[in-house]
């Protein structure tokens, strides 16, 4: 048995879940990767999110929609996906087929404003097709340069206008030191002002 199956094996048995009688499963939502043509996106992010949705922990009203500046199409972003999770994918080839339909990618630069309201208009058409009712996830999964910039830009966009529908997600390292750190607490707060 394999590393990867040994460590399925506990989470399918995990103990404290033992007597539950129903998985929790995130409500519906489109999940937003900024740095989807990254590393932690194709070796992480979206072969954890295929697990999970092997386990049918996502609800059917679910879609991914990866960002960065190249101008990659959606079918680039599921062929990429797939050429880095072939021995998966050809494992699990039907199951992969309907993950990859919830997969999309919009060309975004968040450093441009323009870019950032076009995907606000994406957003809404990928509701629309998957039901996923206007509940956004946006992790940052780029250069910690951005985590502060990148949430300015989304709530100038309007994206962050709903806190009880939009989440950011800041991957590590969060700051340089405690004071940037506490920077970047004080920017993520004023733009999610309840
Ligand atoms: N890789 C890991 O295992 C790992 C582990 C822990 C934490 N992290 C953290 O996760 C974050 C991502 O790491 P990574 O290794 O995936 O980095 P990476 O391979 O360098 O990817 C960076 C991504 O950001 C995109 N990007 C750059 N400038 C952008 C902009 N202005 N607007 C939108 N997208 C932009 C790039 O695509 P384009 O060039 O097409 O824009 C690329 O997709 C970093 O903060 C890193 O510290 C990574």
């Amino acid at each position: 048995m394999g590393t990867r199956q040994a460590f399925m094996g506990a989470v399918l048995t995990n103990p404290l879940r033992v007597g539950l009688r129903q998985e929790r499963v995130i409500p519906p939502q489109c999940l937003v990767i900024f740095g989807a043509s990254g590393d932690l996106t194709h070796r992480k992010l979206v072969p954890a999110l295929f697990e999970l949705f092997r386990q049918r922990r996502l609800p059917s009203e679910f879609a991914v929609l990866g960002c960065a500046r190249r101008p990659w199409s959606d079918e680039d972003f599921r062929g990429k996906m797939a050429e880095a999770m072939a021995q998966e994918v050809a494992e699990h080839r039907v199951a992969w087929e309907q993950f990859a339909a919830g997969l999309f990618y919009e060309p975004v630069d968040l450093e441009d404003p323009p870019s950032v309201v076009r995907l606000g208009q994406r957003l809404e058409a990928i509701d629309r097709l998957r039901a996923t009712r206007g509940n956004r996830t946006f992790y940052l999964s780029v250069s910690p340069n951005f985590y502060g910039s990148g949430c300015r830009s989304l709530a100038a966009a309007g994206l962050l206008s709903d806190p009880s529908r939009s989440r950011v997600v800041i991957e590590k390292p969060f700051g340089r030191d405690y004071g940037s750190a506490q920077e970047l607490n004080r920017v993520v707060q004023t733009l999610f002002v309840l």
